[in-house]
């Protein structure tokens, strides 16, 4: 059975003790599960979403503190209460420093005080984490949505530079990774690669699809894209830093590029990173004029600007990673390199063809797929490895994929959540919005093609988020 009100976990190894507090909480309308060791609370964590934890600190095998301590690191949100038989000054400041615990408390207690300590963790932990992350879910999810958005919009003005923005994107994330740039940057890197020529957007397209020789006053309508993208991006709070590379994206590290003329490393490095993608793409993609370059002769290009056009360090590294990789591999999965392995997806559902097909289509995409025919499968599997994406389905037996993905939200926020209905009902649609944050709601019957492109941005939001949760959280 899925629980879904505040739960309280209370250990201690004398039963009787267990038994009075379950009473008492119990008789207050607070749910309670028990355990009589620690290693038997990490247990029930691991299954189910606790929201407090009150134990003793005296217990065979491992000390309430020892388990204070692991439930901080490997839980931080679930608040934490110690419930001691004695009070040892030396036990107390090492669970408030180490285990970085909510209250303190010494046998035998206070009834009211205790109640009143477990309330008030409750509600601080929904008032300031669930909503931090739920402030910050939805900023990451928003802006990284809008700016795709905007990055598809500027491509359509201009047709034959379809897939050109999320390329150079590709191409950027590489060399970052690479490079060892600051995780904190990168998300300003993905911005500002996907919108590096938003300036466009203000550019006549006579001009921009032009296939002949560009006179003077076209060559500077052209060149003024750097400076209008900059303009455009620069009052966007999450966008300001990426404002920097979009104007920074055709200076050259000889001095010679626009707007500003800056050379070698006065342009920002995520700059230097983007020209390079920038170029190489264009040149291997078809424009209207040409069609595109052999990959070769585009590499060639690059050495051969080293120093003149291009960082010549970032040209030696593009190169190498090329060399590995190829364009496709550089294209393919750019976000992997801290992640060995394939992205994991578990599908539920109750309909057994369902799931084979889920799994013969997605296992072609090269993901590794999991099935699960019910909630409680689902949840053993969770409990048991890490699961990049969930995909349910809303009606089976034994509870519905609202609570499921709902459960999935509290124990393993990090799990993308994509609901899949039947039929369309409001409510239920709703309820897996704001009660299980579910990343996209699809209405069967799919369509593979939507299917794979939403797990695909599905797992790019959720990598980008990870990588860069911390940072927008600034935003
Ligand atoms: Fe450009």
């Amino acid at each position: 059975m899925v629980t879904l009100g505040p739960k309280v976990l209370l250990v201690d190894d004398e039963q009787s003790i267990l038994r009075s507090l379950s009473r008492m909480f119990r008789m207050n309308g607070i749910d309670v599960a028990t355990a009589d060791s620690g290693t038997m609370a990490m247990d029930i964590i691991r299954k189910e979403p606790i929201d407090l934890v009150i134990s003793d600190h005296m217990m065979p095998e491992m000390s309430g503190l020892d388990l204070m301590v692991q439930i901080r690191d490997t839980y931080p949100e679930i608040i934490r209460i110690m419930l001691t038989a004695s009070f040892e000054r030396q036990v107390m400041q090492k669970a408030i420093n180490q285990g970085e615990i909510y209250r303190f408390f010494v046998k035998p207690w206070n009834e009211d005080e205790l109640l009143d300590a477990v309330r008030s963790g409750i509600k601080h932990k929904s008032d300031t984490v669930g909503e931090k992350n739920r402030i910050v879910d939805e900023l990451t999810r928003s802006n990284i949505e809008t700016v795709m958005a905007l990055a598809e919009a500027i491509e359509l003005k201009d047709t034959y530079t379809k897939g050109h923005c999320s390329r150079v994107r590709d191409y950027s994330v590489r060399m970052a990774r690479a490079v060892g740039l600051p995780s904190g940057l990168l998300i300003h890197l993905v911005y500002g690669a996907l919108l590096h020529d938003c300036g466009k957007i203000g550019v006549a397209e006579s001009i921009l699809l032009k296939s002949g020789k560009l006179d003077e006053s076209e060559r500077k309508a052209i060149e003024y894209h750097s400076i209008l993208g900059f303009e455009l991006t620069n009052s966007v709070s999450h966008l300001k830093t990426a404002s920097l590379f979009i104007r920074q994206h055709h200076e050259r590290w000889d001095g010679t590029g626009y707007p500003d003329g800056l050379c070698q490393d006065e342009a920002h490095i995520c700059s230097r990173i983007i020209s390079i993608a920038d170029t190489f793409d264009a040149m291997t993609s078809d424009r209207p004029y040409r069609k595109g370059m052999a990959i070769d002769k585009a590499r060639q290009i690059l050495i051969e600007n080293k120093g003149a056009q291009f960082d010549p360090e970032l040209v030696d590294l593009f190169v190498s990673i090329l060399d590995k990789k190829g364009v496709a591999g550089m294209l393919e999965n750019s976000y992997a390199d801290d992640a060995p392995t394939m992205p994991v997806i578990l599908f539920v559902d109750d309909e057994l063809p369902v799931l084979k097909s889920m799994y013969r289509i997605m296992t072609a995409e090269n993901y590794t797929v999991k099935t699960a025919s019910s909630a409680d499968e689902a949840l053993e599997i969770l409990d048991r490895q890490n699961v990049d994406l969930v995909v349910s389905d809303q009606r089976m037996p034994g509870g519905t994929g609202v609570q499921l993905l709902r459960t999935v939200k509290l124990k393993y926020p990090g799990t993308v959540r994509i609901m899949r209905f039947g039929y369309a009902d409001l409510n239920e649609t709703m309820a897996a919005i704001n009660e299980a944050g579910v990343y996209k709601v699809l209405m069967k019957p799919w369509n593979d093609g939507e299917l794979k492109v939403t797990i695909k941005n599905a797992l790019e939001w959720q990598h980008m988020s990870r990588t860069c949760i911390s940072d927008i959280s600034h935003v």
